[in-house]
């Protein structure tokens, strides 16, 4: 190790995403010109207690990581660590291993420790600052449903990820004048379905935050039959809850007190050869919207991050996790941020845009939205009165 004045710990926790290599760069960058060393542990926090994994962090090993996926420290989404801080829902941690912690932090001198990871993992962090530990948290999630942080990076990958796969299902689609469904990630939210669904022009958006039925996605459908279009892409979130009531589920169960989603869009794709006896195929993208490189907004985001990250400790302000308020890199407590999910409003500007297009969100039969009926009388409206005056005005 070297001489620095101050010594910062990093890990990484919980499902990894892309971006998190460019955190560890760009702290461990922005830690050396500031005069800090840095300290990376193994495997998310099981590397701070027994046996305690690490490896020092500087400049030389971490140089050429801002673009590549995964984690070179490593991450566990099950095992010891696992809290919750909600005021109905919480889980202590073991009080051995915060101390066990806290004799890891002395050990190395650590100044502080910079935490990545998504609610779960930072509800752990807030647990640490409760009981004394300088932590400082850094939000992670392809799922982007942390509330605190306008964007958590790993988003905008899994988004590009699915995008180029609705691309690529366009054209086969078109050519065999079938219905393909695309299963994405996002847990309980819809924000990776939305997005990718308005980027790559699907006809359906099936989300967890809009109740939908059979019959509408059906008449979506036919109504592109009618008009030539005899293909259909549809994008389905693995948390959307299903019209008769409940989610779809992976045979392997839960892991971490969590149901495991999936296989919502075989479901799909099942009922609708069914009902239409078409052609129908499913993708279930799966881990890919995980792996890979971070997209060039989640490389500059992260990296931001890892930066603000080390400054927060060097200010000593632990308890506080960095947060996307663009244009800006913020700070909030950690508190106030696990546990707050984010999820997509069915009135916010992006439904009501891709519903204006002509995007079924399964809930109205197309062209009957409250929202589009108000326009359409709006504008009609508007008509007679300038067709009145052009009357009045001859
Ligand atoms: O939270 C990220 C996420 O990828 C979710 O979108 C998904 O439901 C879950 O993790 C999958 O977890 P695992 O990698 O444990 O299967």
């Amino acid at each position: 190790m070297g001489t620095g004045t101050a010594r910062i710990g990093i890990l990484t926790s919980g499902g990894d995403c892309p971006g998190l290599n460019a955190v560890i760069r760009g702290a461990v960058k922005s830690a050396a010109r500031l005069d800090a060393e840095m300290v990376g542990f193994r495997r998310g926090y099981e590397g701070l207690v027994d046996p305690v994994t690490y490896m020092a962090l500087d400049t030389t090993n971490t140089s050429g990581i801002i673009n590549r996926g995964g984690t070179i420290l490593g991450s566990t989404n099950k095992g010891r660590f696992a809290a919750r801080t909600g005021i109905d829902e919480r889980v202590e941690l073991d009080p051995q291993l915060i101390q066990a912690v806290k004799r890891t932090i002395d050990q190395l001198g650590l100044m502080g420790l910079i935490c990545i990871g998504g609610d779960g993992s930072l509800a752990v962090a807030a647990q640490f600052h409760e009981c004394g530990i300088p932590v400082v948290g850094v939000p992670k999630t392809i799922d982007n449903d942390l509330s605190a942080t306008a964007f958590s990076f790993g988003f905008d990958s899994a988004v590009a990820c699915a995008t180029d796969a609705m691309d690529r299902l366009h054209t086969t689609a078109e050519s065999h004048e079938r219905i393909m469904v695309l299963e994405v990630m996002g847990r309980h939210t819809g924000w990776i379905a939305l997005q990718a669904g308005i980027a790559g022009a699907a006809s359906v958006i099936l989300i967890p935050e809009i109740p939908w039925n059979w019959d509408n996605v059906c008449q979506k459908i036919l109504e592109r039959d009618n008009v030539g279009k005899r293909f259909s892409l549809i994008v389905v979130a693995e948390g959307a809850e299903l019209p008769s009531g409940g989610f779809v589920t992976t045979p392997a169960g839960s892991v971490g007190g969590q149901v495991r989603l999936g296989g919502i869009g075989h479901v799909v794709a099942r009922e609708l050869h069914e009902r239409l006896k078409r052609e129908t195929r499913v993708v279930v993208l799966g881990h890919l919207q995980r792996g890979g490189p971070p997209t060039n907004f989640d490389r500059a985001l992260a990296t931001q991050f890892g930066a603000h990250a080390v400054r927060l400790v060097l200010q000593r302000q632990f308890g506080q996790m960095v947060a996307y308020a663009p244009p800006d890199v913020k700070s909030v407590k950690i508190h106030d941020a696990v546990d707050k999910i984010s999820r997509v409003s069915p009135d916010s500007s992006a439904v009501v845009a891709a519903r204006t297009l002509g995007v079924s969100f399964g809930e109205y039969p197309p062209g009957e939205s409250p929202l589009l009926r108000s326009l359409m009388e709006e504008l009609s409206s508007r008509d007679t009165k300038d067709a009145e005056l052009a009357g009045a005005g001859s």
